[in-house]
């Protein structure tokens, strides 16, 4: 099938090139010359497993192709996948404005029937603007050209993109006319094998159900890090609790670890969107609101905890800051904790010398040459002349230094860990100062 997707990020570029890999013949389109140039001469814009080496072989097999052309773009596909960013506007709610563009674009140039697939994350009624976007484009070219428009949200992870798209636990389809679905089926049928993945419903469902699946996953997470300092103020483990309440099978483990906040390009914005959306029909989301202050509020634990343990005078201490990403298996640093973290310890006078396995790029692009900051290559790196560790993001790497080497290379034996990774009595027996999330009096 032919198909042409717009915006080549993380879910535009995953979309493509899994189509590609199925058989299909797909055009990516973006506005950004030097990705696709990248993309062209073998460059992957984004750290994602396995994606290096897809993009590639449908390169070469022909199936996949980059261009910043969107008319040969729009002339190519007669599925149109719509997955450029939607990021927060001033007010929070999402910026339409990338996803209106590519609907006048593809009306400029459409000559046949068409079917426009959302799958960028859009608030419910964003489909009814891109067919209205459409008709005043075709009219105002005075053409006539059948479409239909489809709600298609993306569910895939990052770290997992390829998989997730792969081998989806759902395909939710939104669509106002059976001949759409029947359409969509055919085009998903190759990652629908094994058992009957497609959920087909109205288009707002499948608009709100995407805001749905985030702002539930964000709510656990947030629920867990407000019952995390509640454990510190009593005196409880919150990794006990986390066993307790996950061996609950209606609670389940997935996404109750405890921690120093939430980030990526998806929850924050997302959460914040949904807030508006609901003010927009008169209604307060306040459990939404509440998810979004703890997280702001978990942002800042680890930080509360350095100033506490130098009774909040850390002018002139170097920080050895392992993780930037906002998770592991992403070189994703988008509303990333460890950008509150490292900004705010230089803010105070501390120096940061930070490593992250995948994201120094992105960091690089982020901050440059920042006073105070120094991106290093290696975990031993970040610790050279460094007075304390602070851990961010779980990456495998982090989870077992040598704690007899990492005693004697940090100059005030103390570790605030951001992701509960290391055991506390450990610690305690090796003479290092450890300070976690919810774990009792000491943490
Ligand atoms: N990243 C994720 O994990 C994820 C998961 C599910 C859903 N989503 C949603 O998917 C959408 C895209 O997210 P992303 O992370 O891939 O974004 P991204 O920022 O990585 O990529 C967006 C791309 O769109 C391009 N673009 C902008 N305007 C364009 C236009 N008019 N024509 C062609 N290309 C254009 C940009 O240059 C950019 O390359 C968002 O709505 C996001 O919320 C993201």
């Amino acid at each position: 099938m032919k198909v042409t997707v717009f915006g080549s990020g993380y879910v535009g570029l995953v979309t493509g090139v899994c189509l590609a890999e199925v058989g299909n013949d797909v055009v990516c389109v973006d506005i950004d010359q030097q990705k696709i140039d990248n993309l062209n001469n073998g460059v992957i814009p984004i750290y994602e497993p396995g994606l290096d080496a897809l993009v590639k072989d449908n390169q070469k097999s022909g199936r996949l192709q980059f261009t910043t052309d969107a008319k040969q773009a729009v002339e190519h596909g007669v599925f149109h996948f719509i997955a450029v960013g939607t990021p927060p506007d001033e007010d929070g709610s999402a910026d339409l404005q990338y996803v209106l563009a590519v609907a006048e674009t593809i009306a400029t140039y459409m000559s046949d029937y068409k079917v426009v697939i959302d799958k960028s994350t859009v608030p419910v009624g964003t489909a009814d603007k891109v067919k209205e976007k459409i008709i005043q484009t075709l009219k105002s070219r005075k053409v006539n050209h059948e479409f239909d428009v489809v709600s298609n949200p993306e569910f895939l992870k990052e770290g997992a993109a390829i998989d997730d798209f792969m081998k989806p636990d759902r395909i939710v389809i939104g669509a106002d006319n059976p001949r759409t679905i029947e359409l969509l089926k055919a085009l998903y049928a190759p990652f629908n094998r094994s058992h009957e993945r497609i959920i087909a419903m109205d288009i707002r469902s499948a608009e709100l159900t995407k805001y749905a699946a985030n702002a539930m996953l964000a709510t656990k997470i947030s629920f867990m890090n407000e019952l995390s300092n509640l454990a510190e103020l009593l005196g409880a483990d919150i990794e006990k609790v986390r066993n307790g309440i996950g061996s609950d099978s209606r609670i389940g483990y997935s996404f109750i670890y405890p921690g120093c906040g939430y980030g990526g390009s998806c929850f924050p914005k997302d959460v914040q969107a949904l807030e508006k959306t609901a003010e927009q029909v008169g209604y307060k989301a306040e459990l939404l609101q509440a998810v979004e202050n703890v997280n702001h509020r978990q942002k800042l634990v680890l930080l509360n905890k350095i100033n506490k343990h130098y009774n909040g005078d850390i002018k002139g201490k170097t920080f050895a800051l392992w993780g930037l990403a906002f998770k592991p298996k992403t070189d994703d640093m988008r509303e990333a904790p460890s950008r509150v973290i490292l900004e705010s310890l230089i803010e105070s006078g501390a120096r940061v010398q930070a490593f992250d396995p995948e994201a120094m790029e992105e960091a690089e692009r982020i901050y440059g040459s920042k006073a105070g900051l120094k991106l290093v290559g290696s975990v031993d790196e970040s610790l050279e002349n460094a007075d304390a560790l602070v851990v961010v993001t779980e990456w495998k790497t982090f989870w077992s230094p040598d704690f007899d080497s990492l005693k004697t290379k940090l100059k005030d034996a103390v570790i605030f860990d951001g992701r509960n990774l290391y055991q506390p009595n450990i610690l305690e027996e090796k003479g290092i100062a450890y300070y976690a999330i919810g774990r009792g009096r000491s943490a």
